[in-house]
This record gives structure tokens, sequence and C-alpha cells, in this order.
């Protein structure tokens, strides 16, 4: 069977090709390959791929921009996820969508399952909202929603390489601790998208994530920890509140997702993200000679 994979160049896009196996081929292509807003290529290379499942890893993910870039975001998150849904419907693809804990506003004192009220805080969890209904809406037996969080890996624009970064030429940093969520590694997302797809139970919306859940500076600790063997000094790590540190787009602040339907629709556990970050640490020290000369 084939898998296609939207958004090959992406974090997620490239963990579900280091996936590909001879009884499950999984063909990724990047944006250069296959524009997700252009449904007449997506068709084609639906059709041309004949895949039993398509996952929609494409996304405009720059949280900040997408608050000064509305159309470009609900272009690319909504309208691509559309077209993307129409053709996994023509096609008989079962589609999994990814998505964000950032469609809820994080207010709620408990973590967030499926069925919880959605209400982004910001053009991101707006748009990425409006492509789950869209691709439900085009798709409703066949699209599955994958809500996840905080997504890390060797690659590509995320907290963990930007915090080995500036802990490479930085004695302090200051990291929020008024801020929880889920660290997933991009490796274990892509394990759970395929048991998504795999799982004849799950429909509608699943939430996957890494355990255990964690503050924004209990990550950074984690992530500095582990750095500290390699680095000839270790940067203090200093708790601050999302206010003392104001960016375009607000974050929610409850971003802990409940992710049971994942382990029923499944049988398998939640990713545990600290083994996965010491991989992800490897994997960048061996790139580059060590994280604290990237
Ligand atoms: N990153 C996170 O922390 C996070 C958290 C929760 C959920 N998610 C979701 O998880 C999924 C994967 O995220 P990720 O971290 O792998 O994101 P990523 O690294 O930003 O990858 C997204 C990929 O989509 C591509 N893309 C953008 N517009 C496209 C278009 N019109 N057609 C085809 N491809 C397009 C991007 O290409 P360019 O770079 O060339 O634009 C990029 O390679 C997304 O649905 C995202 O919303 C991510």
């Amino acid at each position: 069977m084939t898998v296609l994979v939207t958004g090959g160049d992406g974090q997620l896009g490239r963990a579900l090709a280091a996936l590909d196996r001879p009884e499950r081929r999984v063909l990724a292509m990047a944006r250069g390959r296959l524009d997700i807003t252009d449904p007449d290529a997506v068709r084609a290379a639906v059709a041309a791929a004949r895949p039993a499942v398509v996952i929609n890893a494409a996304a405009m993910t720059d949280v900040d921009a997408a608050e000064g870039d509305r159309d470009r975001a609900f272009a690319v998150n909504e309208t691509g996820a559309a077209v993307v849904a129409d053709a996994c419907r023509h096609a008989g693809a079962r589609l999994v969508q990814v998505s964000t804990n950032y469609v809820f506003d994080g207010a709620a004192p408990a973590p967030y399952g499926p069925d919880a009220a959605a209400a982004p805080h910001n053009v991101y969890g707006a748009s990425k909202l409006a492509g789950e209904a869209a691709a439900r809406a085009a798709y409703p037996d066949g699209a599955v929603v994958l809500r996840t969080s905080w997504v890390f890996s060797p690659t590509g624009r995320n907290f963990v390489r930007s915090i080995a970064a500036a802990a490479a030429t930085r004695d302090r940093l200051d990291v929020v601790d008024d801020q929880s969520g889920r660290p997933t590694a991009a490796a274990d997302l892509a394990v759970a998208c395929l048991a998504v797809a795999d799982a004849p139970a799950a429909g509608g919306i699943v939430h996957v994530g890494g355990d255990p859940p964690v503050t924004w500076y209990d990550f950074a600790v984690a992530i500095v920890d582990r750095l500290a063997d390699r680095l000839d000094r270790r940067p203090a790590v200093v708790p601050v509140a999302t206010a003392q540190v104001p960016r375009p787009a607000r974050r929610p602040a409850n971003g802990v997702l409940d992710c049971r339907s994942y382990v029923a629709a499944t049988g398998r556990a939640l990713p545990d993200w600290r083994p996965a970050l010491d991989r992800v640490l490897a994997a960048l020290s061996q790139e580059t000679g060590g994280p604290e000369r990237r």
C-alpha cells in the first residue's frame, strides 16, 4: 500500500518519509512538487499514486507570521485542507488531517479532549480549525483530524533547535513557565499518524502528544540539562511570565491535550518525549559536530 504525504519537507513530512518500507511505501511530496492549494495538481497526484492513505502534513505553521498574513494562513490551512480532502474522497483514500492544540484558548483548568469547545486565540489556530471543518465537510466518512502540539525534530523551526542555538551563545535563557503542553517528537507523531490511519475505530477527532505534559520552562531545562554535558558551561534557564515576552500571536496557557482518544483508538501508549529528545539532540550533534556550534 502507499501513503501519500503532503508537506514532505516539513518536520512531520520528513519523519513520515523515514518510515518508508517495502510493504508500506511513503510518498512524501514537498511543496515544490505538490502545492495543496492547487486542486488540479492535488487530484492528479492522488489519482497517480492511488494511495490507501493521505496524510496532510502541509501547513502554514509560522504562528507569529500568520497574524500578519491571514490570507496565506487560510489559503493553506483551510482551503488546502479542503482541496486535499476532496481529492481523497474522489479517490477513496483515508485522510489524516493534522491539526493543533492552538484551536483551544487554553483557559480551561484541565486537559482538552476532542469534544471540548474550540476558541482559537490566534490566526494560525483559527485557520487550522477552519481546515478541520473543511476537511470533515468535504469528506465526512473518510477524514480523521489528528491534533497534536509542540512538534520538534532535528530539522525545521522548533523549540529544541531554538534553545540549543541560544544555549550555545547566551548565559541566560528566559523561558515562559505559565504555558503548558505536550512536547511531541515528529518521529513519534509520524508513527501516530500511521497508527490512526490503521485504526478502524478512529473517526472524527483524535488527540495525540508526548508524555508527560510540561511547561515551556520545564522543557527548556530538560534540553539544557542534556546539552550541558557538551557545553563547557551551563546557561541559566530563568522562568518568566508570558506577559514579560510579548509576541505577535497570543498562545494558550493550558495547551495540554487529553489524549485518551488516541490510546483507545490505536491501543498504543502515548510516546514519552524524553527519549525522543535524546535522539533529536544526538542527531543535531552528529549533523553539526555539536549543537553548540550551530
Ligand atoms: N510545529 C508544531 O509545533 C505543530 C504543533 C501542532 C500541530 N502542528 C501541525 O502538524 C503538521 C505538521 O507540522 P510541521 O511541524 O511538520 O510543520 P512544518 O515543519 O512547518 O512543515 C509544513 C510544511 O508544509 C509546507 N507547505 C506550506 N504551504 C504549502 C502548500 N501550499 N502546499 C504544500 N506544502 C506546503 C511547508 O513548506 P514551506 O516551508 O516551503 O512553506 C512545510 O514544508 C501541520 O498540520 C501543523 O499545523 C504542528
